[in-house]
């Protein structure tokens, strides 16, 4: 069965207390975090401040998903906030493999972000540092799009690699997520299913991380 990580960005910003409490009692693993600075994606949402003040109210897994340029001027500003992971583009660095060791360096778990159109041999050579792998599902920047089914392959790619070398990294899939999408790519591999609209946008947010579970049981 999947983890899920709802995706506060779909969440009531003036309820947000309310609104973890019921994701986290629900069932769902991980509280996924999406940060954006107007500049790697148009939209500006918020900064380490805000995983400052949700770190004490969840013991969730804070799963951290930077959608910045150069994201290694922020790396010990979101590790001293309380991430446990923090998730970088390799679109948006020159210098992959150092903001890397930077995050495991700081004791937090690394994570590596592809867009739908990076091919998995991008982050070939950094995947033995990595704890999770994020492969985009829509193009980032938004809530409430459609999920790419052409993105489904490289899971199958990376879960291949990952069973060749022995590496015990997550998959996760971020975008577009519902009961319907998510079957596919857990058959693929993905291990991790983040959910803004599908979770958030419902009445009852507990049965759609429910839903989530249980369509890839
Ligand atoms: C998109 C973000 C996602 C977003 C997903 O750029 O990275 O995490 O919250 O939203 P949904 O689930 O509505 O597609
Ligand atoms: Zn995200």
């Amino acid at each position: 069965m999947i983890k899920v990580a709802p995706s506060i960005l779909a969440a009531d910003y003036l309820n947000l207390q309310r609104d973890i409490e019921t994701v986290e009692k629900g069932g769902a693993e991980y509280l996924h975090i999406d940060i954006m600075d107007g500049a790697f994606v148009p939209a500006i949402s918020y900064g380490p401040g805000w995983v400052k003040q949700i770190r004490p109210i969840s013991k969730m897994v804070l799963d951290v998903h930077l959608m910045v340029q150069n994201p290694e001027r922020y790396v010990d500003e979101f590790a001293d906030a309380g991430a446990d992971i923090i998730g970088v583009q390799v679109e948006a660095t020159q210098h992959i493999h150092r903001v890397l060791q930077m995050i495991n360096n700081k004791g937090v778990g690394a994570e590596v972000v592809i867009n739908p159109g990076t091919p998995v041999s991008a982050i070939e050579p950094v995947l033995h540092m990595v704890k999770q792998v994020l492969v985009m599902t829509v193009n980032p920047g938004f809530g409430g799009q459609k999920f790419l089914p052409e993105t489904v392959d490289k899971i199958a790619e990376l879960d291949a690699i990952k069973k060749a070398k022995g590496y015990d990294f997550d998959i996760e899939i971020d975008g577009g997520v519902n009961n319907e999408t998510v079957v596919e790519a857990a058959k693929a591999g993905a291990t991790v299913a983040v959910a803004g609209s599908y979770v958030f946008g419902a009445d009852d947010p507990v049965a759609k991380v429910n839903a989530i579970k249980e369509a890839t049981k």
